[in-house]
């Protein structure tokens, strides 16, 4: 099982919406997803209970639960967890970002929620961790001169994946009907962006999850043979 969490301390982001978009796009791309809700508001949970479609099943959880959540997941063949945390840095969002393979920090482009972002970014490296940021709510008509400025300060920090998430009542309306952008309009912007982000997700998630386990091989190598 792969784990995704949207991490990053600035409400407003967008991080439940990101995680509904993207959990419904996985599913479509046959991945078996589950929504772990480790935000106090439950944005994620409430959205999960407006939709009609029940395959993408969801709890909240609090942070002293969540590796055995995640265990009891692995052992239900779910093939991929979507963590939403709250908006702060908290145990919840520490044990978020210790879990996941890969940790998504949706910022918008203003300087608030780049602030935050580097914020975020610190606390990620202190535990020993790294993130990529997702650019959200970004002007639809041309990549402005605040969305490039934004990615070149995302850029010095980590990977900045792309395309861009644009503002669109797409994603707004979908959430307000328990659905995905590609659930409101398949053929639309949303949901080709969305798309384009799933691909650079699973790539970057196959990357993270390929270090990580050359990593634990050289330090089993380091330590030598079980005694
Ligand atoms: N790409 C987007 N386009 C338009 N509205 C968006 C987009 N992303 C988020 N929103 C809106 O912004 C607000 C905050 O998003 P939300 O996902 O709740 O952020 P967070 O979970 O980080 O607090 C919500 O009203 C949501 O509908
Ligand atoms: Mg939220």
């Amino acid at each position: 099982m792969r784990i995704v969490a949207l991490v990053t301390q600035k409400g407003g982001s967008g991080k439940s919406t990101l995680a509904a978009s993207i959990a419904v796009e996985m599913q479509a791309r046959g991945e078996t997803v589950f929504l772990v809700d480790m935000d106090p508001q439950r944005s994620l949970a409430t959205w999960a209970r407006g939709r009609s479609d029940r395959r993408l099943a969801g709890a909240a959880v609090g942070p002293e639960r969540l590796d055995d959540v995640l265990a009891t997941l692995r052992a239900r063949a779910v093939t991929l967890s979507v963590i939403d945390t709250p908006a702060n840095l908290s145990p919840a969002t520490d044990a978020a970002i210790l879990a996941a393979d890969l940790i998504l920090v949706p910022v918008r482009p203003t300087a608030f929620d780049l602030w935050a972002a580097e914020a975020t970014w610190r606390r990620v490296r202190d535990l020993g961790r790294d993130c990529a940021f997702v650019l959200n709510q970004c002007p639809t008509l041309q990549v402005s001169r605040r969305v490039r400025t934004g990615i070149e300060a995302l850029d010095a920090m980590g990977a900045v994946l792309s395309p861009p998430v644009t503002a669109r009542v797409d994603y707004q309306d979908a959430m307000s009907r328990g659905l995905g952008p590609s659930e409101v309009d398949p053929a639309g912007e949303a949901s080709r962006e969305i798309r384009l982000l799933c691909r650079a997700i699973r790539r970057r998630i196959d990357d993270s999850c390929a270090g990580r386990s050359r990593g634990q091989q050289s330090a089993a190598v380091q330590a030598g043979p079980p005694r």
